[in-house]
């Protein structure tokens, strides 16, 4: 096992109608800030249950956080938040939201010139303002974690601070029952993709993190397409063992001490920026092209993959990576995502372009051993056809 050094803060309330936490988790004496995003909250009761529970306190909203958060809408908050003196943020709402309040909150404390550096220049956060989340979609595990990412110009930039971790999350599984079929396969698949990036790499004998991880696993392949099926959907075990898995895949337990690859989310990022394809498809389309092409640097994790994920005991390796990359395809199918460029009808013409966005932005030395190269990369996205 790798050295490693964990601590993951965030209060997490669970269950349902612990959105009246946060009465107590908001100090009191804080000038609040809510953000959400385009108003699912105001009509599946979310924004109701969040007002009732701060209505002791002093907040004021900021609205209209999209999908894939755009800088130009996160520094519009700026405002607002000097001429109140805001001084706490509640953000209401997805990993959007959540990302875009933990930008909000630095960029507000940030004494540089321009808080775009925090992103474009990875300058380090050293001071922001107090987060708490209420989330109302599981997928990207931002409700406790201190990651975010930021749209510009169609370039999706992370960046990372233990300064922008939520202090508190809630996460009642009820209020994802307003989700569409589209946002819970994605949350399913998205959260899916963060264990696979942490676990299907090389093997330094994290047997905690490895067990942790196929149990997550087979949690969301086991509950996920009964989250899409007409007669579960509304099951609120299945939503919460889907939500907490979720959480669970990207607070940092499970990849602690244990090498990271990561190259599927940066290959997926040029794809959302360059076509609007969800975050959640951009992984599905590049997952089982990524575990094609590398399949001999992976081999080892690949059958572990195989044999304790899926059970599958009968063939010679080779076989067995098939079966498993095959079953992980059939698992992204039952969960209603696109597993390859045509299915979100993109042409091979276009992977010139991908592959030109990922030297632009850098990404040139991606995965667990940092070797996967533009020329690698090119070999996933056409192996992705
Ligand atoms: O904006 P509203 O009206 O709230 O609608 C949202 C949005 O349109 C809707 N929604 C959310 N909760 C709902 C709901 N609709 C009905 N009922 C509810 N309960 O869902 C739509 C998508 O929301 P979004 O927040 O964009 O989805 P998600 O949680 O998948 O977040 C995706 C973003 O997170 C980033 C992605 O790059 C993308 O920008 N990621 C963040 C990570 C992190 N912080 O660690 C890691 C991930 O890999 C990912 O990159
Ligand atoms: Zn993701």
């Amino acid at each position: 096992m790798l050295n490693f050094s964990f601590q993951n803060p965030t209060h997490i309330h669970f269950g349902e109608g612990q959105i009246a936490a946060i009465a107590k988790e908001v100090p009191l004496t804080a000038r609040v800030l809510v953000v959400y995003g385009g108003g699912s909250i105001k009509t599946n009761g979310v924004f109701q249950q969040v007002s009732d529970a701060l209505e002791k306190h002093t907040w004021f909203e900021f609205s209209g956080i999209e999908p894939n958060p755009s800088y130009g809408t996160l520094m519009k908050a700026q405002d607002i938040i000097k001429a109140e003196e805001i001084d706490f943020i509640l953000a209401v709402g997805g990993g959007s939201v959540v990302d875009g309040a933990k930008f909000i909150a630095a960029a507000a404390e940030y004494q540089g010139d321009d808080p775009w550096d925090i992103i474009v220049k990875q300058q380090p956060v050293h001071k922001a303002l107090p987060i708490g989340a209420v989330l109302t979609l599981p997928a990207t595990g931002s409700e406790s974690n201190g990651n975010s990412v930021v749209t510009r110009d169609g370039t999706k930039i992370p960046f990372s601070s233990p300064l922008v971790r939520p202090l508190f999350a809630v996460l009642d599984p009820k209020v994802t029952l307003s989700l569409s079929d589209r946002q819970i396969s994605n949350g399913v698949v998205d959260a899916f993709v963060h264990i696979i990036e942490q676990y299907l790499t090389y093997n330094v004998n994290g047997k905690v993190q490895d067990r942790f991880s196929e149990g997550l696993l087979q949690t969301l392949i086991e509950e996920g397409p009964k989250a899409l099926a007409p007669e579960t959907k509304d099951d609120l075990e299945v939503r919460a063992n889907i939500m907490w898995s979720a959480t669970m895949a990207l607070n940092g337990l499970i990849g602690a001490g244990v090498p990271q690859d990561w190259a599927t989310h940066m290959i997926g990022h040029e794809l959302t920026g360059a076509f609007g394809v969800d975050h959640a498809r951009s992984l599905s389309i590049v997952l089982p092209a990524l575990m094609q092409v590398r399949r001999q640097q992976k081999r080892e994790k690949l059958l572990q993959y195989a044999e304790r994920v899926w059970q599958i005991t009968a063939g010679d390796d080779n076989s067995k990576i098939d079966k498993a990359i095959e079953l992980t395809v059939q698992f992204f199918k039952k969960m209603q995502v696109p597993t390859s460029l045509t299915d979100a009808d993109i042409s091979s013409k276009e992977i010139d372009l991908l592959v030109s966005r990922l030297e632009r932005h850098g990404m040139t030395a991606l995965g667990e051993h940092s070797d996967i190269t533009l020329e690698v990369s090119r070999e996933i996205l056409t192996q992705a056809i």
